[in-house]
């Protein structure tokens, strides 16, 4: 009997240099070097054009990357006003999608698939994706979209032109290391997405609307959102345990955790509880993190022995929530670092490019007959 690999499961389909993990022990490597230290030392703009040349920068290449990237941060009036136009009370990745699409209408540069093109348009991207979130935001919420600024680094402008107010520099800090932890992590269903679309010679910007439409199930992004549903739920610290173990004693998933490739902690994980932790100490907003804490326990106490621990999502909600970010918004903040993830990672797939195309088991019958409509039951 022909072997299946449901959900593609294990299915190595190409190599890559980007992103190493190993689920069993907690590892995620980017460019070889652990998600602890990227987190510690480095920045979104960093990273992201780490991954483009597959090395670490030189600080006039990350200078150059970083200049670029502000001279690119303003989106076209059209846009703008497609925006503004858009529907009230939709979801945000609808828009991000449509938002991106229509970006690409607008770029003459957007049907070249030349090596230089899609990195010109990668640079335009990363740099546009934050404006077009942080309009798409303003303008839901009827407030006026907040142009950007370029004495603000990636991760401090996305978040004045959210808020209209400046950041202070740690919430500029704790907000760039989230970017930093959620900018790639190999073959995710939404990276899996853009290369597939990319290997049929597809231009750049069907393939990041591609992805943001994978990204979008909640089996993908959004869990941190229901995590946050969840603590609402709860309330009370002292009610965490109870809520976990009935939830748990009827079968029900606990949103946050669990992984599909980790089965030990998610490093990233780890990484955002000592920030959630250290801004709940400080900032004295410890409700939430002392429901997940017990949350966290519960569920390693009963689930820890099938590999079900905290996964990124876990965490990540109460730290956005933090710096004033709704819930509705996390997804597409998932998008707003993981772009950089996507377009590195098209690159990278189109310079051995292969067209992807799996087959499947045909189970269906093979001695039918075509009926005459008017003979049919
Ligand atoms: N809560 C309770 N039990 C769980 C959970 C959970 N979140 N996840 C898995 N389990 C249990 C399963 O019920 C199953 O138990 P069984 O052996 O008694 O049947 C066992 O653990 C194995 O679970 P699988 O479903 O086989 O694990 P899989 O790897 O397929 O699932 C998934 C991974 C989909 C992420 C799952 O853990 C889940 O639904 N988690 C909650 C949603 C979530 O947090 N998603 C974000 C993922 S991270 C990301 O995309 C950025």
């Amino acid at each position: 009997m022909t072997e299946i690999a449901k959900g593609l499961a294990g299915v190595k389909f190409t190599e890559s240099k980007l992103t190493f993990i190993n689920g069993e022990e907690g590892i995620l490597l980017h460019l070889g070097i652990p998600i602890q230290e990227w987190a510690e030392n480095s920045t979104f703009e960093e990273l992201s054009l780490a991954l483009l040349e597959g090395k670490l920068p030189t600080a006039s290449e990350l200078a150059a990357f970083d200049a670029h990237l502000k001279e690119n941060r303003a989106i076209p009036q059209q846009l703008q006003q497609v925006i503004h136009d858009m529907p009230r009370g939709i979801n945000p990745m609808q828009a991000l999608r449509t938002a991106v699409s229509y970006l690409g209408l607008l770029d003459p540069q957007s049907e070249d698939i030349t090596p230089e093109a899609r990195r010109a348009i990668t640079v335009r991207m990363i740099a546009q994706f934050s404006t077009i979130i942080a309009a798409i935001s303003r303008t839901q919420e009827g407030h006026d979209m907040v142009a950007p600024r370029m004495d603000l680094t990636h991760a401090g402008n996305f978040l004045y032109m959210l808020t209209g107010q400046e950041p202070t520099a740690e919430q500029s800090r704790l907000f760039d290391i989230a970017l930093v932890l959620h900018v790639d992590h190999a073959m995710n269903a939404s990276t899996f997405t853009a290369i597939a679309t990319s290997s049929t010679l597809s231009d750049m910007y069907s393939c990041i609307t591609s992805a943001i439409g994978a990204l979008k199930g909640p089996l993908h992004g959004g869990a941190n959102e229901a995590v946050m549903d969840m603590l609402d739920e709860v309330g009370t610290p002292d009610r965490a345990a109870d809520y976990i173990s009935k939830k748990l004693d009827s079968k029900e998933k606990i949103m946050g955790v669990g992984h599909r490739v980790y089965k030990n902690f998610d490093p990233r994980s780890r990484v955002l509880r000592d920030y959630a932790e250290h801004v709940a100490n400080k900032e004295g907003k410890s409700n939430y993190y002392q429901i997940l804490e017990t949350i966290e326990k519960t569920v390693v106490d009963r689930l820890g022995d099938k590999g079900i621990y905290p996964n990124v999502d876990f965490y990540s909600g109460t730290v956005y929530s933090d710096l004033g970010i709704k819930k509705e918004f996390f997804t597409p903040i998932f998008a707003l670092a993981r772009i950089s993830g996507w377009c590195a990672s098209v690159i990278e797939y189109s310079q051995d490019n292969s067209l992807l195309r799996p087959s499947s088991v045909y189970t269906g019958e093979k001695d039918a007959h075509y009926v005459q409509i008017q003979d049919r039951k």
